[in-house]
């Protein structure tokens, strides 16, 4: 009886020791291993990842015209200002949501824009004067801030920034 007590214990506790952690480490590896694919799989892909910036050429947009681009699946207003409608929109805060021009440009002869009514979305139409949408009637100025209709807020804008004379990032760069 006393033989079979003696079996029970163990034999060599630095050898248990060893099996414990080895088992561990084991463990470990395994779970690293099954869990990698899922985390891989929830960092942006690459194709995502080149959407989240667009980068835009100015060269040779007129002042007085816009160029429309496409940002993370969205139309992006880039309007010329004149010297005569930036210093206009300078005088002026809009209407329901003012606001001062010069907190909405970073150039006053740049405007850049979400091309989005805050509405209920719809892409706003170009007029001499600003922007008007065709689903409500909201009207917007030189700076994309509302003036009438129901859209809440004014258009809004985009994270950018000048990488050039003539060239913008629309987006924020990869750290
Ligand atoms: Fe533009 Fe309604 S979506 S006014």
């Amino acid at each position: 009886m006393s033989q079979d007590k003696d079996k029970a214990q163990p034999q060599d506790p630095e050898r248990r020791e060893f099996l414990t952690t080895a088992t561990g480490v084991v463990a470990g590896a395994g779970i690293v291993a099954t869990s990698w694919p899922f985390i891989a799989s929830m960092n942006p892909s690459s194709e995502v990842l080149s959407k989240a910036t667009t980068e835009v050429s100015l060269t040779g947009l007129q002042p007085g015209a816009v160029k429309t681009v496409e940002w993370q699946g969205k139309p992006v207003f880039i309007l010329h200002r004149t010297d005569e409608q930036a210093t206009d929109m300078d005088k002026t805060e809009g209407g329901k949501d003012p606001q001062k021009d010069t907190s909405r440009v970073k150039d006053p002869n740049w405007l850049v824009v979400v091309g989005l009514c805050t509405h209920l979305g719809c892409v706003p139409q170009r007029k001499d004067q600003g922007w008007f949408c065709p689903c409500h009637g909201s009207v917007y100025d030189n700076s994309g801030r509302i003036l009438k209709g129901p859209a809440p807020r004014n258009l809004d804008l985009p994270p950018y920034e000048f990488i050039g004379e003539n060239k913008i990032l629309i987006g924020k760069a990869k750290a």
